[in-house]
């Protein structure tokens, strides 16, 4: 049986932990604090800074694992060429995390190695040089900083007033020891969607049905699949994600987001791991969810297919303050809703907006996609974390 070392132990994590113990993988679950909700499923957990990379050294010396899986962006990624090097398989591959941890990285691959439609998009180092860079993309635009997730140091920039302060944002915002931010022209797009992508040792790419979401906060509020869309669009979709995935090279399942507007689809950028809003398909709307296909395609056993089952949505509960030993008061009336599941991810600290769990709803494949949303939404409504 293969030993996972697995960096980042969020909700991702332990659901990927419990498929990995279904078919009796050995997992160690790592991250910054103890009890985190995949540690509470795995063989072993580990407790570090996972941007140290002596520490990481320690950990992969220690366990020598089959496979090293980043579950999280804030990793120190460029540690992992190395352990390649040593000979060990890290998942995709030590360029995809490396690559993707680092906005610019990626979106100059995308944009100007594979020629992907994407925002216009410039550098900027300091205010100034955001000014100007401004100037020549126009407003409304977006600030980024380089390495962030989850929508922090983010911005969207209205009038010339507005940039001083996006700067200023992004540097509390920004992880890591690097200053620089994107700033991205505003794509006024019609919707989005995450394509759940599977690179296979033996077999070839598979896509998942497209997954459409709502973003508030820089964090996603609700992800159903399908996400109607035409074939054609989907199609070049799919073909964008073929692209980028196989540059980055690697086994295993990717988030690729796109941005649909009336000129056509946008590469936005992509998890080399499962996406946070793929938690729909643990609605059971298709044959393995997202941590299954992750597991097999990492692990090497071939996925024939991947097949729609059901149509589902996912909304998330999120913390309402900063307290330990949150409980959920409401849980009762999701319970009672027909066609309904949840998942509450066992953090042991609320904090404001923290992703505490997640409402699943579905319907037979030919029912209202629309229906579902609205059911997992008023469900969600009705959730509320509070202090024991
Ligand atoms: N150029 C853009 N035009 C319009 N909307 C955008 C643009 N860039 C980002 N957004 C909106 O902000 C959301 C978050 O952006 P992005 O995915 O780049 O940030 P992130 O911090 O990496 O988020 P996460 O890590 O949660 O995926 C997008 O899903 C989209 O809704
Ligand atoms: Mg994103």
């Amino acid at each position: 049986m293969a030993k996972i070392l697995l960096f980042g132990s969020g909700e991702l994590g332990k659901e990927f932990t419990i498929a990995a113990k279904r078919i009796g993988q050995t997992v160690i679950a790592v991250d910054s604090y103890p009890n985190a909700p995949a540690a509470q499923m795995a063989d072993y957990s580990e407790v570090i800074n996972m941007l140290d990379g002596n520490a990481l050294d320690a950990l992969v010396e220690k366990h020598k694992p089959d496979y090293i899986i980043p579950e999280i962006e804030a990793i120190r990624t460029e540690r992992f060429y190395e352990y390649e090097k040593q000979g060990y398989t890290v998942i995709p591959s030590a360029k995809a995390a490396n690559f993707t941890m680092n906005r610019k990285a990626i979106r100059d691959l995308a944009a100007k190695e594979l020629g992907l439609k994407t925002a216009d998009y410039r550098y900027a180092t300091s205010a100034e040089i955001l000014k100007k860079a401004v100037s020549e993309i126009g407003m409304p635009c977006i600030v980024k900083p380089l390495m962030s997730s989850s929508g922090k140091g983010q911005s969207t920039i209205k009038t010339e007033a507005d940039i001083e302060k996006a700067w200023q944002y992004s540097q509390e915002g920004s992880r890591g020891d690097v200053a620089e931010v994107i700033v991205e022209a505003f794509v006024d797009f019609n919707y989005e969607i995450t394509l759940l992508t599977v690179t296979q040792r033996s077999g070839k790419t598979l896509f998942c049905p497209p997954i459409g979401h709502r973003q508030e906060r820089g964090d996603y509020i609700e992800s159903w699949q399908p996400a109607p869309m035409k074939n054609d669009v989907l199609k070049e979709a799919q073909q964008m994600a073929e692209k980028v995935t196989t540059a980055l090279t690697g086994y295993g399942i990717w988030g690729v987001e796109f941005f649909v507007a009336d000129d056509g689809v946008y590469f936005s950028e992509l998890s080399p791991r499962p996406h946070d809003t793929g938690m729909v398909t643990l609605a059971k709307t298709q044959n393995f969810n997202e941590f299954e296909l992750h597991l097999r395609a990492v692990i090497g056993l071939p996925i024939p297919e991947i097949t729609l089952e059901r149509i589902g949505c996912s909304a998330v509960i999120l913390g309402s303050g900063n307290f330990e030993n949150p409980v959920f008061d409401g849980l009762e009336i999701v319970a009672a809703a027909p066609k309904t599941d949840f998942r509450i991810f066992g953090k042991t600290t609320s904090r404001l907006y923290r992703r505490m769990g997640v409402i699943l709803t579905h319907d037979k494949l030919d029912g209202a996609i629309e229906d579902v949303i609205f059911r997992a939404k008023q469900l969600a409504s009705k959730v509320k974390v509070i202090q024991k």
